[in-house]
């Protein structure tokens, strides 16, 4: 039974108030704005939230629910432009801001309340917004306020509503969680029984109701995600699953032996395909991020088709399975609410329109962490599950512009330098991913008394939890001193090497 139900307005962050509920054990669900009410309810939903969105309430055409919503009796969370459409339903006034606030409040308590049971007296919370409330509607109160925002948490007087206009369920809202875990639990009355084992459980039973009798592909990478989607097919539905990997010719070094040996070691049969010439020739000359990533995307699902056609003498293929994640929805297409689109994922935007394949996608509504805690709990090997994330799209969106082998191999014998430092530096399990870029950028410089006109290499490496933000990983200035050192020293055609200190936002973790 369902415990929380978050309607989606399009903010980027919904996945992530489902997820903090689920910290809290608590069963959540995420549907689009426009869900009738009568659907809403038949599901029996302890409580409702409101997400955050791009739009404003007071524009004509304003994304809303259902007004019945709000006379359910049922206990609801406006979060942001859910506060915003709550406060402007019940006739108070939402303005455009004169000063956006993004980034650090410090968050006042006025009223004691449930909702803010445990919450420190000015603990910080993150603001994201451009239109602010003016006035209460005359049966709210404030609860809670900050220096630019005199509504900052809010309550009907009566009725079991609330708002809230910061996120409550950003990291960096430091008591937010126990904000969500306050609604969820003393407000809503859930009791927390939602974990990890629960989850396999109902993805495995949800797997077997879907194929039924039928057969999956499952694609792998190698990385945490596939493999898991691979382990969790194979517990489902055994053998009907045929786990396919591709060498795209976009790999790194040694990879495809690695992938090899550890789905011997899971005894999972593996297919192995070399498609490289195929993807490195459509990229010839390609050197617009986006098209190479559609390229990849379709050259994927093209060797994939190609491939269950072939073993479609044990029954037809019907489903494929991608170890899709959420944050590479939420910024490839609008996942059910009106979100905005930052770049295509191979396996989400970059899929072609028409395909013979149903697509089987278990973990995509979870981040990659939750996915490694799922990954523990289906007996994956921690070698694996600590392993860096690594891109669909592989190499050819860490080299920017045009892709040839030259370029592929520099990239490859850095990445295999940087790697292997942060293993002996005993630093690769303290950041996030960390990876090289070729920019592709020549400038000049001295080696052994002559000039050099050669290439830029930037190391990146980030600290993140979820990939949806991230922050310049701070590597010791010595060690990165040190492998600069041992790449311009053993990699050809590399003069100059760069680390990039951009957090994301505003860059993104990738290059392309
Ligand atoms: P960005 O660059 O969007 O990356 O900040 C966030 C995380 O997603 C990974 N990434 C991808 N993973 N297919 C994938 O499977 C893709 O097309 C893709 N693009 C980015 C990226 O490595 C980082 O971990």
């Amino acid at each position: 039974m369902i415990d929380v139900i978050v309607l989606d307005f399009g903010s980027q962050y919904t996945q992530l108030v489902a997820r903090r509920l689920r910290e809290a054990g608590v069963y959540t669900e995420i549907y689009p704005y426009h869900t009738p009410t009568e659907t809403l309810l038949a599901k029996n939903p302890k409580g409702i939230i409101l997400s955050g969105g791009p739009a404003s309430v007071y524009a004509k055409d304003a994304y809303r629910c259902d007004p019945a919503l709000f006379n359910a009796n049922l206990p609801l969370l406006g979060i942001c432009y859910g506060m915003q459409l709550l406060v402007d339903t019940f006739g108070g006034a939402v303005v455009a801001a004169k000063a956006q606030e993004f980034g650090k409040a410090h968050l006042e308590l006025l009223e004691p309340h449930p909702l803010l049971e445990g919450v420190e007296d000015l603990s910080v919370v993150w603001m994201s917004h451009a239109d602010r409330v003016e006035s209460l509607p005359s049966e709210f109160i404030a609860l809670a306020r900050s220096a630019n925002a005199p509504f900052c948490a809010i309550a009907h007087a009566t009725k079991p509503l609330f708002g809230l206009q910061f996120h409550p369920e950003v990291v960096h809202s430091a008591q937010g969680a126990q904000i969500l875990k306050n609604f969820a639990l003393e407000i809503c009355g859930c009791r927390p029984s939602w974990d990890m084992q629960a989850f396999a459980t109902q993805e495995i039973a949800k797997i077997q109701q879907k194929v039924g009798t039928d057969r999956i592909l499952c694609a792998v990478s190698g990385g945490v995600d596939s493999s898991v989607v691979a382990s969790l097919c194979y517990k489902a539905v055994g053998a009907q699953t045929e786990v396919v990997f591709v060498d795209h010719g976009l790999l790194r070094l040694g990879e495809k032996e690695q992938v090899i040996q550890m789905f011997e070691t899971l005894n999972i049969p593996l297919h192995v395909i070399d498609a490289s010439s195929l993807f490195l020739d459509r990229l010839k000359g390609v050197s617009a991020p986006e098209v190479k990533r559609k390229i990849i995307g379709n050259t994927f699902i093209e060797v994939f088709e190609q491939k269950a056609k072939e073993l479609e003498q044990g029954g037809k293929i019907k489903y494929l399975a991608q170890g899709t994640l959420y944050p590479d929805v939420i910024e490839s297409v609008s996942v059910k609410g009106p979100s905005k689109v930052i770049k295509s994922h191979h396996n989400v935007g970059g899929l072609p329109e028409k395909m013979d394949f149903v697509l089987l996608e278990p973990l995509r509504e979870l981040f990659k962490d939750e996915v490694r805690a799922l990954g523990a709990q289906l007996g994956l090997p921690a070698n694996m599950l600590k392993r860096h994330p690594f891109p669909g799209p592989g190499l050819a969106i860490r080299i920017l512009g045009a892709i040839d082998d030259d370029s592929l191999e520099i990239v490859r014998r850095a990445d295999a330098i940087f790697i292997q430092a942060l293993h002996d530096a005993k630093l690769y399990d303290s950041v996030w991913q960390a990876f090289c870029v070729l920019l592709n950028v020549r400038s000049v410089g001295v080696m052994g008394d002559n000039r050099t006109y050669d290439n830029t290499l930037a190391l990146r490496a980030v600290c993140a939890s979820d990939g949806m933000s991230a922050h310049f990983a701070p590597l010791p200035f010595d060690f990165l001193e040190s492998v600069a050192n041992q790449i311009i020293n053993k990699v050809k055609g590399i003069n100059r090497v760069v680390y990039d200190i951009t957090s994301k936002p505003p860059g993104t973790i990738e290059w392309e």
